[in-house]
């Protein structure tokens, strides 16, 4: 598959040169996040945290990040567990980048969603921060993230609606909780919609605040997206949540 075709390839690679080279927004990641883990999506600190109760506490545990970008977030949870971190993203840049920084019990590929294979039960956690959308068959891929996982493994998802794709009813009525009824794989979900219109507040005041710097760097159009994207948190939260939602899902085998 020619991996221009797939949408926003281009802008990714991008995406993970501007990540590497501008201190602005390494700077502005911290301050809106709470820690550098590339954003560019809706994952700070807390939710990252979360992670860390499902992450057995013993020897040869693996994790694997579905569209880890430069591998950050995974190279956070090695540092605070030890484990053998696994990702893949399509991003080229983001995987060179990811392999340099974090190059011990880490395995980085380059790969596309429902073309990339891991051998079955493979897996402690698998984690998927705002990249599940990216699936265009989420059953199956859903099947196969199934088959990746250890019996008693986690499976943990950071999941947006109204950014990539429209905003559904309620967390049972996801494109993802289809999905997952369809495998018979069981699930708790949590709605943290109001954190995140006070997370896209907190995005636009940190984006301001390193303005002059983005635009020192000659990154003003990376300014101006960050803009873009957070224009919905200058709404009310009552219009904001008739287009936009946040759940973390906490899936089992
Ligand atoms: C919204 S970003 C989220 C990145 C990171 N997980 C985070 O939370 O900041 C989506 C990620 O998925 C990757 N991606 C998009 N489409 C993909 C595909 N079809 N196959 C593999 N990776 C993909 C992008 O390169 C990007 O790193």
């Amino acid at each position: 598959m020619d991996k221009k075709e797939l949408l926003f390839y281009d802008a990714y690679e991008a995406f993970y040169g501007m990540a590497k080279k501008s201190n602005a927004f390494q700077k502005f990641c911290k301050d809106a996040f709470g820690e550098d883990f590339s954003q560019d999506g809706f994952s700070n600190i807390e939710q990252i945290n979360m992670i860390l109760q499902y992450i057995p506490q013993k020897d040869n545990v693996r994790i694997l990040d579905i569209g880890c970008g430069n591998g950050k977030m995974l190279g956070y949870l090695q540092e605070k567990t030890e484990a053998y971190i696994c990702g893949f993203d399509y991003s080229e840049e983001a995987i060179e980048t990811a392999r340099f920084l974090f190059p011990k019990n880490s395995e980085f590929r380059e790969g596309v969603i429902g073309e990339i294979d891991y051998p079955e039960e493979n897996f402690d956690v698998i984690i998927s921060m705002d990249t599940m959308y990216f699936a265009k068959d989420m059953t199956a891929f859903v099947n196969q993230v199934k088959k990746w996982l250890k019996e008693r493994g986690v499976f943990f998802v950071g999941y947006q609606e109204g950014d990539v794709i429209p905003k559904t009813e309620n967390m049972h009525t996801t494109m993802l909780s289809k999905a997952l009824v369809m495998n018979g794989m069981k699930y708790e979900a949590i709605d943290i919609t109001e954190q995140t219109y006070e997370l896209l507040k907190k995005k636009r005041i940190s984006a301001i605040a390193h303005q002059n710097e983005f635009e020192a760097e000659g990154y003003r159009d990376w300014f101006d997206m960050l803009i873009g994207q957070t224009e919905c948190a200058t709404e009310t939260f009552e219009q904001f949540k008739e287009k936009m939602a946040r759940y973390i899902y906490v899936i089992r085998k």
